[in-house]
């Protein structure tokens, strides 16, 4: 990747900007809207939301004003864990194209896999169900692409079973001491692309002794060396912020390159586990 204009191509074709911009944590009102502007201004054209952020009307309305097109940028938003299952995915997607007031959505995520903590044996066939949701979404063309957040290898192999397509995509939670290896190579196998939320571990990953040595080395930020080696990792990050100063910097990325040591300096890094898909209770 050698700019914020080049993208991944997930494997039905579609080519999705190789980093996004997320917006967890961003508030509604005013301040997602002002961040999202700023970001599509300095060159971003991926944002990633979700109904559960409350913030998907201001993402629309900064695509809408920006003057960009419509189709140069990339809208991902997810269907929140209360509306799982066939009837629920469809309507949450209706419901989201009209809070983003968007024609389209370019990516659908179904948020959080149902699992066996909350729903015993009825977790695969609730999964099952929405994906058949998702992917009837995208026969219909309200969604571009399909995919996952948070699913671990196990929950997809499940979803295999009745799947007519696989997911373009897995989101899930990964940084510099929690890769989630398993997931990489799973999804690697199954042309499924990965995508890390809170690459910056909410900015925890940033104060690791070792990424601040790296970052002297190249002169570049912390945050730069771990989204730098997110990307020559084929994993497509999401960094959040709403200061413009550092929107601006998670997009500077593409003027140096990581050795393979200084990689594998990273990739060796440990660091608390995140959440686990399979001990969420909400
Ligand atoms: P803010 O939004 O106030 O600018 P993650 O993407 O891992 O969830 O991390 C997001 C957190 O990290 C936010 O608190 C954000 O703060 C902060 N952050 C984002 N980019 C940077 C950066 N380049 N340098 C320092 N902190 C950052």
């Amino acid at each position: 990747m050698n700019s914020l204009q080049e993208s991944f191509i997930l494997h039905n074709g579609i080519k999705i900007p190789c980093v996004g911009f997320g917006t967890y944590l961003s508030a509604a009102g005013g301040e997602t809207e002002r961040a999202v502007a700023e970001a599509l201004k300095v060159g971003y054209r991926h944002i990633d939301t979700a109904a559960f952020y409350k913030n998907e009307s201001d993402v629309g309305n900064a695509v809408k004003k920006s003057g960009i097109a419509r189709e140069e940028i990339f809208v991902t938003t997810k269907c929140w864990n209360a509306d799982r299952g066939y009837e629920n995915a469809k309507a949450a997607c209706e419901k989201s194209l009209l809070t983003l007031g968007l024609s389209y959505i370019d990516l659908y995520l179904i948020h959080w896999p149902a699992n066996e903590k909350q729903f015993g044996e009825r977790a695969e066939e609730i999964n099952a169900e929405t994906w058949r949701a998702f992917e009837e979404l995208c026969a219909e063309g309200k969604i571009r692409a399909a995919g996952v957040s948070n699913f671990l290898p196990h929950h997809l192999e499940m979803l295999k079973k009745t799947a007519k397509f696989m997911p373009a995509v897995d989101q899930i939670e990964a940084r510099p001491g929690f890769w989630q290896e398993e997931t990489l190579d799973y999804c690697r196998a199954h042309s499924i692309l990965v995508e890390a939320w809170s690459p910056l571990g909410r900015g925890a990953s940033l104060a690791l002794p070792a990424i601040g040595t790296l970052a002297e080395k190249y002169g570049k930020s912390p945050a730069q060396i771990i989204l730098r080696r997110m990307l020559q990792r084929g994993i497509l990050p999401l960094p959040k912020s709403v200061t413009p100063a550092r929107i601006a910097e998670n997009a500077d990325l593409f003027d140096f390159t990581l050795s393979d040591a200084d990689c594998a300096a990273i990739d060796a890094l440990r660091a608390p586990a995140g959440k686990n898909p399979d001990e969420i209770d909400f």
